[in-house]
């Protein structure tokens, strides 16, 4: 898919502040600084689209993209951020739920994982909800560079492994890296391909 436009169009405290859900749907969730707002840049080819920072919890409303007038693209707050309270914690997760539980035009939910680390509980529980809940997700590894090839393909398929033990199947993956702009040609194929599903 080739982009032809990305554009900012709002940021919502919640669901119901979101645009129309007029067109396909697609949200880039995961733990805090993890690199959703980088990925939403490198595959959109804008530097600065999405807010990214060094420091968590940059990302704090569900923020709307179109693209290409035909989509949305969603950048979401992370969870598992240490530094912040209880009261914000429970704030996040009833705005997420909400979101995801609610918003009738998501087509796809991308959980961002740091492809660095052991399968994380956090994100482990967080799959795991979807999935009771029915929302589609695949998974989109990150930070690649930061590891070598093979050390990257060995941890995808220890991560895969761990997901065996609950998952029957496996959801789509990716692996991904926004520095070195890695596997965002892949994501935006999957994403025609549901959106061709969709629109027909
Ligand atoms: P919050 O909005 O705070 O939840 O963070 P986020 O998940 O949107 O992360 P963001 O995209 O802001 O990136 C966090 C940090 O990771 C920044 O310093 C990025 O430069 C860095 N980063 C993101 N993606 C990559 C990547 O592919 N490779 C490397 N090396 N660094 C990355
Ligand atoms: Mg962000």
């Amino acid at each position: 898919m080739q982009i032809k436009s990305a554009e900012f169009v709002i940021s919502s405290p919640d669901v119901s502040g979101c645009p129309a859900p007029d067109r396909p749907e697609y949200a880039f969730i995961g733990r805090s600084n993890v690199g959703k707002s980088s990925l939403i840049n490198h595959i959109t080819n804008r530097k600065k689209l999405a807010k990214t920072s060094s420091t968590p919890g940059k990302t704090q409303l569900i923020n709307h993209f179109v693209i290409n007038d035909q989509w949305y693209l969603v950048d979401l707050p992370g969870y598992g951020w240490a530094q912040t309270s209880k009261v914000n914690k429970a704030a996040w997760k009833k705005m997420i739920n909400t979101y995801l539980e609610e918003r009738q035009n998501l087509a796809c939910v991308f959980v961002l994982v740091d492809i660095r680390h052991e399968p994380q509980k956090i994100d482990l529980d967080f799959m795991r909800w979807l999935g009771e809940e029915g929302i589609p997700f695949s998974i989109a590894f990150t930070k690649a560079d930061k590891l070598g090839k093979t050390q990257t393909q060995s941890n995808v398929a220890s991560y895969k492994k761990v997901m065996k033990n609950t998952w029957e199947e496996l959801p789509p993956t990716f692996v991904t890296s926004s520095a070195e702009k890695v596997g965002g040609k892949e994501i935006l194929e999957f994403i025609g391909r549901i959106n061709a599903e969709i629109v027909g």
